[in-house]
C-alpha cells in the first residue's frame, strides 16, 4: 500500500513537472539565428531566456572570441560550436523547439565567465557566487525588450569600468534589464548590450619585449572585436547596426 502510493506520487510528480516544463518553455525561449561563416556550413541558434516580470528576451554569454592565448591578441569568433557556451551545451528536449538539420544550438541562459581581475569588487563578487572568473571570458550579453514593433532598433553597447583592473559583467549594478525596461516604458526601445574584456596583466601588459611583439593594449582590442561582433550580428536579434552608441563608465 505504501508502495503503490509512493509509486503514485512519483508518477504524479514527474508528470506535472513535464507539462511544466512543456508549458513554461514552450514558445517562450527566444531564438536569434545566424550563418556561420563559409559556404554551406551551419547555422546557429542562440537560445536565450525571457524574463516576463522585464517583458524582455535576454541572451547572455554569447562569446565574440574564444579564449585567447595569454597575451596575445583575441580573434574575433565568426564560427561556433554546440559546446562553445561556459554554460554547456543546451538539450532541447522538453524545450519546444526543434533543431532544424545541422544548426548548431548555443546556450545564452547565462552569463558567461568574467575576466580574471583583483580588486574589492572583484572579491565581492566571487565570493558572493556572482562571477566565475576564467580567462575564457570574452564574452557579451544582448538585453531586448519585447517590442510588436517590426523596426530594428538601436543599440546601446556598455563598457564597464573598474581602473582597467577589474568589473564584470555579471556585477548586478551593470544588469541592463533596469535601462533597458525604461526605454521601452518611455515608448523608445533599445537594445542593451554589455561587453567583458581581458582585464589587469592579462589585458595590459607592457614591456619592451611586450611592445616588440606587438601586443600592447590586449584589453582595448578585445572591446573592439566585441564591437565588430555587434556591428556584423546584432541585426539578428532584432539591432539596427547603423544606429550602435558607445557608452560607458570610467576605464
Ligand atoms: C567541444 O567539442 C569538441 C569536439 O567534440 C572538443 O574538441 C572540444 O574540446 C570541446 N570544447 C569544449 C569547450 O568543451
Ligand atoms: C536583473 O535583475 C533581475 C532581478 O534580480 C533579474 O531577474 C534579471 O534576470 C536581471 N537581468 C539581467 C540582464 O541580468
Amino acid at each position: 500500500m505504501l508502495g503503490l502510493s509512493l509509486g503514485l506520487l512519483l508518477a504524479s510528480g514527474s508528470l506535472s513537472s513535464c507539462l511544466l516544463i512543456k508549458e513554461t518553455n514552450t514558445a517562450q525561449l527566444p531564438t536569434a539565428t545566424i550563418s556561420n561563416n563559409g559556404n554551406g556550413s551551419p547555422k546557429t541558434v542562440f537560445v536565450g531566456r525571457s524574463l516576463p516580470e522585464f517583458d524582455q528576451d535576454v541572451f547572455l554569454g554569447i562569446k565574440y572570441a574564444d579564449e585567447p592565448t595569454r597575451f596575445t591578441p583575441s580573434e574575433l569568433k565568426t564560427k561556433y560550436a554546440s559546446n562553445d557556451s561556459n554554460s554547456g551545451p543546451l538539450s532541447l528536449t522538453g524545450t519546444g523547439l526543434v533543431s532544424s538539420s545541422g544548426s548548431i544550438i548555443y546556450n545564452a541562459a547565462q552569463y558567461g565567465n568574467d575576466c580574471p581581475a583583483y580588486g574589492s569588487d572583484t572579491t565581492k563578487l566571487v565570493n558572493t557566487g556572482l562571477a566565475k572568473l576564467n580567462e575564457d571570458c570574452l564574452n557579451l550579453n544582448i538585453i531586448r525588450p519585447k517590442t510588436e514593433s517590426k523596426e530594428l532598433l538601436p543599440v546601446m553597447l556598455w563598457i564597464f569600468g573598474g581602473g582597467w583592473q577589474q568589473g564584470a559583467t555579471a556585477d548586478p549594478r551593470y544588469n541592463m534589464s533596469y535601462i533597458v525596461q525604461q526605454g521601452a516604458l518611455n515608448g523608445n526601445p533599445v537594445i542593451g548590450v554589455s561587453i567583458n574584456y581581458r582585464l589587469a596583466a592579462f589585458g595590459f601588459l607592457d614591456s619592451e619585449e611586450v611592445r616588440a611583439e606587438g601586443n600592447t593594449n590586449l584589453a582595448l582590442r578585445d572591446q573592439r572585436n566585441a564591437m565588430r561582433w555587434v556591428k556584423q550580428r546584432i541585426q539578428a536579434f532584432g539591432g539596427d547596426p547603423e544606429k550602435i552608441t558607445i557608452w560607458g563608465e570610467s576605464a
